[in-house]
């Protein structure tokens, strides 16, 4: 059974999308805020990348933003929570780079830090977040100084992030109709590419 290999022993991009089913199958179901699910919040957050229309890399990149946090020992834990706020999205990206681009794994990278860089460039955007979300603001660094929005927006990835940033704070509707994660399972394997390990000594790194 696929659930039953090591994530590096995982041998063909069918293998990586079913093992990422079923984390979210198995994990997915814990409360991403106090309105919807890890899983429903991806989905939603993907379904606004296609409604703006989006690439599909980013949509995919949606989907998996948070991906950390079910990777994480506590898969209850909760985006935007103080306590919860472990670096989920450098975790991400490390973990997703085994198999995925960085057209997908920089703006997962830079979505907690695009949070940073809206409220330093968008007057009106700290009204749009939630409490928790302003609270985990000041733990994550603040609003950014215009010199490090100016550095971060220019990093790769980073534009993207923005856009990432805001279909993440859309995603959170318990009363909108949410597809089933699975049924993005094309979109996953679209995009999904196995590395040459024979040529990294970096995945012993990454176990
Ligand atoms: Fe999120």
């Amino acid at each position: 059974m696929t659930e039953r290999k090591g994530w590096m022993e995982l041998e063909s991009p069918d293998e990586v999308v079913e093992a990422i089913c079923v984390l979210f199958r198995d994990r997915g179901d814990a409360m991403y805020d106090e309105a919807v699910s890890q899983s429903v919040h991806g989905v939603q957050a993907a379904m606004w990348g296609a409604r703006e229309g989006a690439p599909t890399s980013l949509r995919l990149a949606a989907l998996l933003h948070d991906i950390g946090h079910l990777l994480e020992r506590d898969p209850s834990g909760g985006a935007d929570h103080p306590e919860h706020d472990l670096h989920h999205e450098d975790l991400a990206a490390r973990f997703l780079a085994n198999w995925f681009g960085p057209d997908v794994t920089e703006p997962i990278r830079h979505h907690v830090a695009a949070k940073r860089y809206l409220v330093s460039v968008d007057p009106g955007y700290l009204g749009t977040l939630s409490p928790a979300s302003v609270h985990s603001l000041g733990l994550q660094g603040g609003p950014m100084s215009p010199d490090e929005a100016e550095a971060f927006i220019a990093l790769p990835g980073a534009a993207d992030a923005v856009w990432l940033r805001r279909w993440d704070d859309l995603a959170k509707d318990s009363s909108a109709p949410t597809p089933a994660f699975d049924e993005f399972a094309d979109l996953i394997s679209a995009h999904c590419v196995m590395r040459d390990r024979a040529r990294s000594g970096e995945d012993s790194a990454r176990r």
